[in-house]
């Protein structure tokens, strides 16, 4: 019999799923059977939930079959937050259109400021011929903290362009090209010698405030920042001194304490901070339901799934 997947994901996005869901179980050659609305499924015949945190199943008690709650986010902070069955694994989105697009974002304001792009444009351009030259990518060291699905996509492509990727994750890597780190003590190290420094890890007990005033102090004199991952990694107040005083050239910023961001949060107008609203990069539904439907059949074969949150570790 066919699996009934149950997709608890936002209403508005039922249409793409209903779409993409079943095309990708025909191509991977698995039937399941579909359901986009809680009403439509009775709970105890579920056997994969599909999760936004903020979708419409809140209460997971009567649902006594499942065999995996498939996330829609890579971030699993939210999902944790909820009274999810302890007995049924937990699994992060990992899905090549949400790598792709976080590769295509931080490479693009790595380059920004690598470059110096917004010396030329935007509101005040250079009106001096002054030949003052970036240095190469290969002299330039990009730092990045966390080496997971996308952070470990974004060092690859990185030293693939040519820079020096120096990257920071708990356990041991090894990444072609890049100076993989883990530690405390290298962690440290990392922040000090990055001139940009990307934060791409997932925020747990262990990483809140991790860039706190301390580790702001260790960036060297005019780096930059791009954060990609979760506003509270940082210590917001160390930073807007660090950028007030000149000793960090800009920050990056993608994702806040706060979402949306208050419009009174002095960030909106900091000629150093630029503020995109957590679009970084998003969970696309045919990619999406591809890595959706490739879990459910590992399942279905007896195999474990891929990427299990360790619900101690918080990602
Ligand atoms: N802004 C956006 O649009 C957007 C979109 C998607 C995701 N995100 C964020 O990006 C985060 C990363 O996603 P991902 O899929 O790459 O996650 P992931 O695959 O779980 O990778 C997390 C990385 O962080 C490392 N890490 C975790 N805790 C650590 C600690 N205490 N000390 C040192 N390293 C630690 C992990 O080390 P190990 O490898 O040793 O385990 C791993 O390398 C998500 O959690 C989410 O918050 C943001």
């Amino acid at each position: 019999m066919a699996p009934v997947v149950l997709f608890a994901g936002n209403i508005e996005k039922r249409g793409a799923y209903g779409e993409h869901l079943p095309a990708a179980a025909a191509a991977a050659g698995i039937e399941i059977d579909l359901r986009l609305d809680p009403a439509d499924a009775d709970p105890a015949a579920v056997d994969y939930i599909i999760l936004a945190p903020d979708g419409p199943v809140t209460d997971f008690a009567p649902y006594t079959r499942l065999g995996g709650i498939l996330n829609l986010w890579a971030g699993v902070e939210a999902a944790l937050g909820l009274e999810l069955p302890r007995d049924v694994p937990l699994v992060r989105m990992v899905e090549d259109g949400l790598t792709l697009g976080m590769i295509d974002y931080v490479t693009g304001h790595v380059l920004r400021h690598h470059l110096d792009i917004d010396r030329y444009i935007g509101t005040a351009p250079i009106a001096e011929w002054e030949l003052d030259y970036p240095p190469l990518a290969r002299d330039r060291t990009v730092g990045i903290l966390g080496l997971g699905a996308l952070g470990g996509a974004c060092a690859r492509h990185l030293a693939g362009h040519g820079f020096r990727v120096i990257g920071w994750s708990r356990g041991a890597k090894e990444i072609p090209g890049v100076e993989c780190r883990s530690g405390a003590q290298a962690l440290d190290q990392t922040i000090a010698e990055a001139e940009i420094l990307v934060l791409l890890l997932p925020l747990t007990k262990a990483t809140r405030r991790i860039l706190d005033a301390t580790r702001i102090a260790l960036m060297p004199l005019g780096a930059c920042l791009v954060n990609a991952a979760r506003g509270p990694l940082i210590d917001h107040r160390a930073l807007m001194q660090a950028l007030n005083a000149g000793r960090l050239r800009h920050a990056t910023l993608d994702v806040y304490d706060v979402e949306p961001m208050p419009p009174d949060d002095p960030y909106w107008v900091h000629p150093r901070v630029t503020i995109t609203p957590h679009i970084a990069s998003v969970t696309r539904p045919e990619t999406a339901s591809q890595a959706i439907v490739a879990q459910i059949a590992r399942h279905r074969r007896g195999e474990p799934f891929l990427h299990v949150v360790d619900r101690a570790r918080g990602y």
